[in-house]
């Protein structure tokens, strides 16, 4: 989720560079940095944290060229220090890079035993050494870049700069987005079309696996075999609100593509890092919830949180639409972790059907606005039996958030899509905390599993980046669904709830049928559904139940089903079972879910997007349900 940005031109390259990463903050505020020709060497300046940080630097420097590449960076490979931060250089060689290289382990082992020497932790420096290798044997920027393509297995785009040749910069990409943009005697290249709008409305659009060689006046577009391709450019039209979406088609979509990033801003405040433990903070079991965490005596707080959760023997959790279904994954991980009994109810049922709370229940409310009027009712009535009552919430002091004993934050950003995407991630994420949570407050969480988990979750933002860098084979899949008259989601286990997630949000997007079931439940009715006009979208991860949801699979195929499977890694098995094989990076079952809802929000999404239809806004629906 990096943002890089390229100049070539007479204007100020520090003043585009700058003003044009500032547009790309929302992808990663991390570090930030560039590199910008002074005199004969590319004279590189980097910093920790946002993007002023990196101002406040260069702020009064000038620089005598009339070429620079710059990058805002959320990490991947490597702590977000100024180390890490981009851009990479080595020798006369400089880079951006964003991405992951997943062969960096191979490449970096190799790069070591012929004497490299490493600045940085990440990925992407292997980049700078590659290239600065291969000119070491006297070829030019270009055609070090078509010998180092074929090393890079991963998703990136790259722009790179060299000394040797400083008046071009060479930009190449496999997944995330480049557009190189043609001005009057300038060329801006960047990841995204809002930084170069300023300056041009002139643009071209690089594919995956195409190279483009830009000076300041020309540009010129070839394969990775250097054969040249014909590019038409685009001439784009720009207005404030697409400025607002990022350079996004819709909210919605920047919000998917936000997820890895809401991750990891809703598990940062809570894990202690050093010893990969979690530690919820700011709960409020005992002190003023709305305590700032930088002034909180932070062990105390934790301690009274546990203190709470030891008396917990039963939980409630009640929410509306996608808050509900994230409940219900938090029901598999907490009740699986811990042995405490977990009960799941749509907030509209749950305050009219006199539930029985007993005594040292702990109800937990899920609302990404916080104001659901269901919701909130149900938070009300449960507050009246005395049981202990516990928010997650997106909407900081909305109504639910104040009104429930303690509270966690989802920390997603605001959400402007109707149909919830990245506040259902964050709180995937917050379930699997307060399940570890509970378990330590019962003694019953081992130190080796919660340092495993841990390190699986910080993981897992790296991983939701290399599923969304695919998002073209979701495209490709939904065009094929939009054909179908209806569809079967279906999953066992935690990923259940992931297919109920995925049917809703082709209902609300799409306006089409669509019906999420535990797929053991086929056999009981839908299987008498399927025939060829009805598509199957099954949930088959590499987990414990991957055989039984084989079997389901199969069944649903021998009736003429049209199969979209979703599963981990290379699995010749289910792709010789489907139309469509998602793959997904391998992972444990806990992570499964944050990976898989991915490709299922992308599916709706593009199937309503060809059909025409407002995805940011369904017809009949509103964000903020606050009526009954
Ligand atoms: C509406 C929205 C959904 C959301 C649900 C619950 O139906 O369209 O996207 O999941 O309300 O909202 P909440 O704010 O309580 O999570």
């Amino acid at each position: 989720m990096c943002g890089i940005v390229g100049y070539l031109g007479e204007k100020d390259p520090k003043e585009v560079i700058y003003k044009g990463l500032k547009t790309l903050e929302y992808r990663g505020y991390d570090s930030a940095g560039m590199a910008i020709l002074d005199g004969e060497h590319f004279r590189r300046v980097r910093a920790q944290g946002k993007l002023n940080n990196l101002w406040a630097k260069i702020e009064k420097d000038s620089f005598s060229g009339s070429v620079g590449i710059g990058h805002t960076r959320w990490a991947t490979h490597g702590i977000p220090n100024e180390a890490n931060a981009h851009p990479h250089a080595v020798e006369t060689v400089t880079i951006v890079h964003n991405g992951i290289i997943e062969n960096y382990q191979e490449l970096k082992a190799e790069l070591a035993k012929t004497g490299s020497k490493f600045s940085s932790d990440t990925d992407s420096e292997l980049v700078a050494h590659l290239i600065y290798n291969q000119m070491q044997s006297g070829q030019g920027l270009l055609e070090a870049v078509f010998e180092v393509i074929p090393r890079l297995i991963g998703a990136y785009s790259i722009l790179a700069v060299s000394e040797d040749s400083p008046d071009e910069v060479v930009a190449f990409k496999n997944g995330p987005p480049l557009l190189v943009g043609m001005g009057e005697n300038e060329m801006v290249v960047a990841s995204d079309i809002q930084a170069i709008v300023p300056y041009t409305q002139t643009v071209f659009y690089l594919e995956d696996n195409e190279v483009a060689h830009i000076k300041q006046d020309s540009v010129k577009f070839m394969d990775t075999a250097g054969v040249a391709v014909k590019k038409v450019p685009e001439e784009v039209e720009w207005n404030q609100e697409q400025v607002e979406k990022g350079g996004y088609p819709y909210f919605m979509l920047k919000e998917i593509y936000e997820q890895p990033r809401a991750v990891a801003q809703a598990i940062e405040p809570h894990i202690d890092l050093k010893n990969k433990s979690v530690r919820l903070a700011g709960v409020g079991f005992g002190i003023d919830k709305y305590e700032d965490l930088s002034k909180l005596d932070r062990d105390a707080d934790w301690q009274k949180t546990l203190s709470a959760f030891s008396q917990v023997e039963r939980i409630f959790i009640v929410a509306c639409g996608t808050s509900y279904y994230a409940g219900m994954v938090g029901e598999y991980l907490i009740e699986r972790i811990t042995g405490i009994p977990v009960e799941v109810d749509v907030a509209s049922e749950f305050r009219y059907r006199h539930p029985v709370i007993p005594k040292n229940s702990l109800m937990i409310v899920v609302s990404q606005s916080g104001e659901t009027a269901d919701t909130l009712a149900a938070l009300r009535n449960v507050k009246k039996s005395g049981a202990m009552t516990l928010s997650i919430c997106n909407v900081s002091r909305s109504s639910i958030d104040r009104e429930a004993d303690g509270h966690l934050y989802m920390n997603a950003g605001v959400e402007v899509g109707v149909a919830s995407t990245k506040a259902f991630v964050s709180t995937l994420a917050l379930f699997n905390l307060l399940a570890l949570s509970f378990g330590k407050a019962k003694g019953c969480l081992e130190t080796a599993t919660e340092q495993q988990w841990i390190e699986d979750l910080l993981g897992a933002p790296a991983q939701m980046e290399k599923v969304l860098a695919y998002d073209k084979y979701f495209d490709e899949a939904g065009n094929d669904l939009k054909e179908y008259k209806g569809f079967l989601y279906m999953g066992r286990g935690v990923n259940y709830p992931i297919a109920l997630e995925g049917a809703l949000k082709l209902k609300e997007l799409a306006y089409m049928h669509a019906e999420g079931y535990a797929a053991g439940e086929m056999k009981h009715g839908p299987l008498a559904l399927i025939d060829n006009k009805m598509a199957v979208v099954m949930m088959c991860p590499q987990d414990e139940l991957y055989e039984k949801t084989f079997s389901n699979l199969e069944e649903a195929r021998a009736r003429g089903g049209m199969v979209i499977s979703i599963g981990s890694g290379v699995d010749e098995k289910l792709k010789n079972m489907s139309e469509h094989y998602l793959s997904l990076p391998e992972s444990r079952w806990y992570v499964n879910p944050l990976l898989e809802v991915i490709p299922l929000q992308l599916l709706a999404y593009h199937v309503a997007h060809r059909l025409g239809h407002d995805v940011d806004q369904p017809r009949n629906l509103a964000k903020s349900v606050t009526v009954e």
